[in-house]
């Protein structure tokens, strides 16, 4: 990564975790226009409008309710009702899709036995439907408990609902993916979307890109169903030729992208007839979540700066 890029980049993710800033943030109506493009909307009702679109388009996708600012027990358990009725909703509409849960919002910084407890609620209640439950992966001081976590949930409720997040960005995940993929565990591949120090990951993309490949091998070798989640045409186009080479029917592995990026590439691959999911997020605590889609990509913030001057 370049100084500058980097700079910025370090300070959107400071910028990500102000509290007092998100309370701004979330009153200028130039910003909340611009995270549109990122997030769904404030209500459930909101994401379901935007996934009967993406159905429709022949996607199909993974809802997540964002929340990473619980602060005590009792938010936790609404986060915990508000997967209920999500599940609950999903079956309603019939939308095809399955839902993405971070542990921070069921209390993985408060008390890990609590975060276990709320996190099986949810994919019991997902394995009764029938559904399946991401569990989204967080900062690296979390990794550990967050693979924790999923190992038990998978114990209990197997691979058919509940599945973990791995991140090439670290230098532990190419150990990790052959783990899980030894105790048949799906896991989603991402980047990472966090600012890590060199201790733990590394600081050069390219090494980065690099892991992701190794691990795209790793994943694609195992015989399970992963998800290659990326909207980089370098790792897509990777990822197709390795699957080519080892003889991979269409459908053996999903592409996943996010809500408002890339939506050429989500249609154009779905055309080829490959698997496209599409992460939805939705909910009043939508700040962290765009922070992080505005430092993945400095130019996302001259798109702010040309909204806010034009009102
Ligand atoms: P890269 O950042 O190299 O971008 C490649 C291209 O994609 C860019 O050139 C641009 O065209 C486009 N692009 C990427 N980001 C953009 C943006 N914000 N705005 C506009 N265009 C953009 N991370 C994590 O740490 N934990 C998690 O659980 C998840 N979950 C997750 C689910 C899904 C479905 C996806 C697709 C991604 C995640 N991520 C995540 C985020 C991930 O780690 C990563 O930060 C982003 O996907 C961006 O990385 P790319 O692989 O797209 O590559």
């Amino acid at each position: 990564m370049d100084p500058t890029t980097h700079l910025s980049r370090s300070a959107l993710m400071f910028l990500s975790r102000r509290e007092g800033l998100k309370d701004l943030a979330t009153r200028v109506p130039a910003l909340e226009k611009v995270a549109r493009r990122f997030i769904a909307g404030e209500r459930m009702e909101d994401a379901v409008a935007a996934v009967k679109e993406l159905n429709a388009r022949g996607m199909t996708v993974s809802f997540d309710h964002l929340n990473e600012a619980v602060r005590n027990e009792a938010e936790t358990h609404e986060e915990v009702k508000e997967y209920l009725r999500l599940l609950m909703r999903i079956d309603q509409v019939g939308a095809r899709g399955n839902v993405s849960l971070k542990l921070t919002q069921c209390g993985l910084l408060l008390d890990r036995e609590l975060a276990l407890r709320n996190a099986r609620q949810v994919v019991a209640e997902a394995a009764r439907r029938g559904s399946f439950v991401r569990i989204d992966m967080e900062q690296s001081p979390v990794t550990q408990a967050t693979l924790d976590v999923v190992r038990a949930l998978h114990r209990e409720f197997g691979q058919a609902h509940v599945g973990a997040v791995l991140q090439s960005s670290l230098y532990r995940t190419e150990a990790d993916a052959r783990a899980l993929c030894a105790e048949g565990i799906r896991i989603r591949l991402c980047k990472g979307a966090y600012l890590e120090g060199p201790e733990v990951a590394w600081p050069d993309k390219r090494d980065v890109d690099e892991n992701f490949l190794r691990c795209m091998r790793v994943l694609l070798d195992s015989g399970l169903y992963h998800g290659i989640a990326t909207h980089d045409e370098r790792m897509i186009s990777e990822t197709l030729a390795y699957a080519q080479r080892q003889g991979l029917a269409r459908g053996a592995f999903e592409f996943q992208m996010l809500y408002g990026i890339r939506g050429d590439l989500q249609e154009r691959l779905v055309k080829e007839g490959h698997p496209v999911r599409v992460y939805v997020p939705y909910g009043k605590h939508w700040y962290p979540y765009f922070m992080r889609r505005l430092a993945e990509r400095p130019a996302n913030v001259w798109f702010v700066l040309k909204n806010f001057f034009q009102g």
